[in-house]
Formats: C-alpha cells, structure tokens, sequence
C-alpha cells in the first residue's frame, strides 16, 4: 500500500528541482502525478523518467502566472487522471540584488510567478478538490519569508505573502467545509539549480570571495552541517499530501537544518 494510493496530484514548476524530486516521492506512493512548467523538454523527460520507474506521471506546459493556463492545466489532471486530490504550488524565481538594484520589473516578475501564481493555483483547485470531498494544498514558501537576507528583499517579500496567503486560504477553506487543507514549505538552502545561482550571485555581489567560499557560508548556518537535499523536502511533501497530516491546516513547515540567521 502507497501512503498516497489513489490519489492525484499536480505539481508546479515539476520539471527540475523540489518539484521533480517531489514527482517521483509521490508518484513512489502511489499518486498519479500531472507535472507542469515552461521548460517542456526537461519536464517531458521527468514524467517519462516515472513512468519507467513503474509510476504513473504526464506533463503539460503551464506558465503559472497565465490565468488562462490554470484551468487548463487542472482540467488536463482531472481528464488524465480522474480528478485533483494535491496541489503542489512550487513554481518559483529567485532574484538576487540588493534593494537598490532591484528594479519595479523585477518586483512585478517575482510577485507574479511567486506569489499571483500561487493564489490563482489555490482558486482553481478548490473545484474539483471539493468534488472530490477534500485535498492538500501545498504552498512553497521559503525560509527566507520568515527572515531577512542579504540581497534577496523581492524574494523575501513576495515568499512572506505566501506565508500568510496560506494561512487565510486555510482558514477559509476549512470554515467553509471544503475540506481542503493549506499548508506551507519553508526550506533552507537545498541543493537545486536554484540553490547553486544563489552562490554565485553572492560572488558576482562580492558578498562571498567564489564559490566554494559562498558555499561553505551557507553549510556553516545550516546547523546540521550540510545543505539541504531535495528529496529533504520530497519526503516532507507526501507527509503533507498524505491523510497523516489530516489535522494540520494552515501551517508552516520549516524544513532548514537548523538555519541560524547572520
Ligand atoms: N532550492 C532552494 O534552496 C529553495 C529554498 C527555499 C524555497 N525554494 C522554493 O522551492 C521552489 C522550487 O525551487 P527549486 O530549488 O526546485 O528551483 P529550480 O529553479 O530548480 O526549479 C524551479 C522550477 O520552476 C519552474 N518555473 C519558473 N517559473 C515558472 C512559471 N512561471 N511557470 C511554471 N513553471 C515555472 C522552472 O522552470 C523550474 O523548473 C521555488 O518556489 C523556490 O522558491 C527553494
């Protein structure tokens, strides 16, 4: 018995990263699993890299900031797969400047992919999770909505109202008898492509002498020792989906190692 048998799940931003890794820990456990994301090779690759380990995964192009794109990608799960049980919100950017730098193009960009993209996934999915008697909504915040960070002021911003678009949304959600929880991921620095360009743009910002050395920064906060590894937060993410967290809605989940701020 999977702990996600009979299920279906979509995940955001599914083709690389925590979102794949999330892929194959859910498809693992039994769900089917509708990936989306705008890399179409490398999420086409990820679903068919399931589907040969045994699971059951398709793929289809979604840019999460298009509103038009949200029913349809929901709608894909449901005619694939038979309805929507999980949403996995993990599309998302991250830019590295300092206030200064950062320009009214690059504030609207980040709130649209992180935080628009978020909330239209929610809105859309309450439909069919409700035709289905409930769901779990998983919303990827970071732990930098719950800090500051040198150089990442958008991406703290726009991680923030993730956090707290997640607790109204569960709040609601529940009191209206939905069913559906709502829950958010705050993870620490994890070894993804996302993960390695923020090393380099602390070089490229003078803030870390190269690489190795802005790495070894980050390792020393993470008081555990090491980064995170994405299947870290994989194993967090069936958790979530799964009826074990039935009772836990409208939660943040801090998934970081120990992180100690500056
Ligand atoms: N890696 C980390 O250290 C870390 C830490 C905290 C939070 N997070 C969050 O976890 C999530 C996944 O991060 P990751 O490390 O796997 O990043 P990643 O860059 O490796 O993968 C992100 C994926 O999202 C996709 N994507 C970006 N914009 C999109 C859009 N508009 N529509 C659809 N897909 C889009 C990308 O194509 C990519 O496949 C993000 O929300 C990120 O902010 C990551």
């Amino acid at each position: 018995m999977g702990r996600l048998d009979g299920k279906v799940a979509l995940i955001t931003g599914g083709a690389r990263g925590l979102g794949a890794e999330g892929a194959q820990a859910m498809a693992r456990e039994g769900a089917k699993v509708l990936i989306t994301d705008i890399l179409d090779a490398v999420g086409e690759q990820t679903a068919q890299g399931i589907r040969d380990a045994g699971g059951q995964a398709s793929y289809v192009h979604q840019d999460t900031t298009e509103e038009s794109h949200w029913p349809a990608a929901i709608r894909a799960a449901v005619d694939t797969f038979g309805g929507l049980d999980i949403l996995v919100n993990n599309a998302g950017i991250e830019i590295v400047k300092t206030l200064a730098d950062t320009t009214m193009e690059d504030l609207q960009r980040i709130s649209a992919i992180n935080e628009h993209g978020v909330y239209m996934g929610i809105k859309y999915a309450v439909d069919p999770m409700t035709e289905r008697g409930g769901g779990s909504i998983i919303n990827l915040s970071s732990v930098a909505g719950m800090q500051g960070f040198l150089g990442l002021t958008a991406y703290c911003m726009s991680k923030g109202a993730v956090r707290l678009l997640t607790k109204a949304a569960a709040v609601e959600l529940a009191r209206m008898g939905t069913k559906i929880r709502v829950n958010s991921v705050h993870p620490g620095v994890i070894q993804t492509t996302m993960g390695q360009r923020l090393f380099e743009r602390y070089v490229d910002y003078g803030l870390a002498e190269d690489y190795a050395d802005a790495e070894a920064k980050f390792t020393e906060r993470h008081s555990i020792g090491r980064l995170g590894r994405p299947e870290d937060v994989a194993n967090l993410f069936v958790f979530l989906a799964s009826d074990e967290s039935s009772f836990i809605t409208g939660e943040e989940h801090v998934i970081d190692g120990g992180l100690i701020s500056d």
